[in-house]
């Protein structure tokens, strides 16, 4: 069976989803350190190449370095436990110290713009031991004056901003089980390093560290790195043109939005057929059951099984499978819409499996629906209306129109129109 339709590009709303679970007990802080932590003390008092290279074996004798007086390995104390920091003075020292870590022969090229590392090192003796690298440079590659800065002032501060950045990665990492090149981790970092530069977080600092322009919708900076993945979409407008329809309506509609439990903090949703609006969960077909009430006036009624759908994408879609393969359709919570008393009935639903969600076909068998016509709206990750029009006509024995409205999930931003537009030509005043 085709299933490329599961793999949907990350959208915005998806990834704005980003969380970490808080782990319902909180642990002693700071952790204890990990072990390989104490391996790097025993660099007191001794040059940096020097060390590297008689007690942990690694090739930092065969690289030239540029500044060596500044290379240094210090310690931060994070809530995370101890990390050794290992501080250059140069983007080529540190491009180097970077293959020295990861048991290279030679140093990679890496933008100007990348000036820090929270590194899990690959060379044989220090396999997976995680370091700090930070070179010395402007934080964000972003000029001292545009801070109105001395540049040995921003200097420090780029340096006390990087650190803490880095830091604030390795704790959500030991804490929370994930860091992340991600807005989200990448905002917490840096509004912690901010607070450790100049004891304030400033937005039209972060603006500058991100690359974003006020009053301008385009980034061409950091953040556009973090977000490279995302497609980016406008969000779906429930109001707009409104259709011409004689007759009492009603918008029936089924959907994951409204039948699924979801845990609080919504990060265990997967799949994209949930659009998050501020606090709360819609799902797709939900979406276009509120675009097809508004364009077309009268009642709206949602489906709901009376067992909710399992929070987790893939859970849900094996249990729609299993309704499917046993023909069993789940129970609904009542009391049911009296169809007989509406002229025009829109029917929304997703497709899944390739055809109708059982508990929408188990709702149509509530009626007779012979030589009544009703409407059905697809919702789809790329099926288009699979089979599920066959089916409803199989079931139902119902006058179908012979042009299916289906929305791809990704299109849902301009549902609202092509709803209006599919109205005019369905002539229904
Ligand atoms: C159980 C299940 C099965 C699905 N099967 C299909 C499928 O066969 N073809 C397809 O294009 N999309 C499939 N999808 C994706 C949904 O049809 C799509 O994401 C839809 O927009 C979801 O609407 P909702 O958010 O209102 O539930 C499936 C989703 C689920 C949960």
């Amino acid at each position: 069976m085709d299933m490329s339709w599961l793999k949907q590009t990350q959208s915005a709303d998806e990834y704005l989803q980003h969380a970490y679970e808080i782990p319902a007990e909180l642990p002693v802080l700071p952790l204890t350190d990990e072990p390989f932590a104490a391996r790097w003390r025993e660099v007191q008092g001794r040059e940096v190449p020097d060390f590297l290279t008689e007690e942990l074996k690694l090739a930092a004798c065969d690289f030239v370095w540029q500044e060596k007086k500044s290379l240094s390995i210090s310690f931060a104390h994070t809530l995370g436990g101890t990390l050794p920091v290992i501080a250059t003075g140069c983007h080529e020292d540190f491009r180097a110290m970077e293959a020295v870590l990861n048991g290279r022969e030679q140093s990679r090229e890496l933008p100007p713009t990348v000036n820090a590392f929270t590194i899990e090192a690959r060379a044989e003796l220090v396999y997976r031991h995680r370091l700090l690298l930070l070179n010395r440079a402007p934080y964000s590659n972003i000029p001292a004056e545009a801070l109105g800065l001395s540049t040995e002032d921003w200097m420090e501060r780029s340096q006390r901003l990087r650190l803490r950045h880095e830091c604030v990665h390795y704790e959500t990492l030991r804490l929370l089980g994930g860091m992340r090149n991600h807005a989200m981790d990448e905002i917490l970092a840096d509004a912690l390093g901010q607070i450790a530069a100049f004891g304030n977080f400033d937005a039209d600092r972060q603006r500058l560290f991100f690359g974003l322009e006020k009053g301008r919708d385009t980034c061409i900076g950091r953040l556009s790195y973090y977000c490279q993945r995302v497609a980016l979409k406008e969000r779906p407008k429930v109001q707009g043109e409104k259709a011409q329809v004689s007759g009492r309506v009603l918008t029936v509609y089924f959907s994951r939005g409204g039948n699924t439990d979801f845990p609080p903090g919504v990060d265990a949703v997967s799949g994209a057929s949930i659009m998050k609006d501020k606090e709360t969960l819609i799902g797709n077909a939900e979406m276009i059951a509120a675009m097809i009430h508004d364009a077309a006036g009268g009642d709206i009624y949602a489906i709901h099984t009376k067992e909710k759908y399992p929070a987790d994408y893939g859970a849900t879609t094996r249990v729609g499978r299993k309704e499917l393969d046993e023909n069993l359709a789940p129970a609904l919570v009542g009391p049911l819409p009296e169809l007989a008393d509406y002229d025009v009935v829109f029917v929304v639903y997703p497709l899944w499996w390739h055809t109708l969600p059982m508990a929408v076909q188990g709702f149509l068998e509530h009626y007779d629906l012979h030589g009544k016509s009703i409407i059905p709206v697809v919702t789809h990750g790329g099926g288009g209306i699979g089979e599920s029009i066959e089916k409803i006509k199989e079931t139902t024995g119902a006058q179908l129109p012979a042009e299916i409205l289906d929305i791809y999930s990704s299109d849902i931003p301009s549902a609202r129109q092509d709803i209006a537009a599919y109205l005019k030509r369905m002539k229904l005043d």
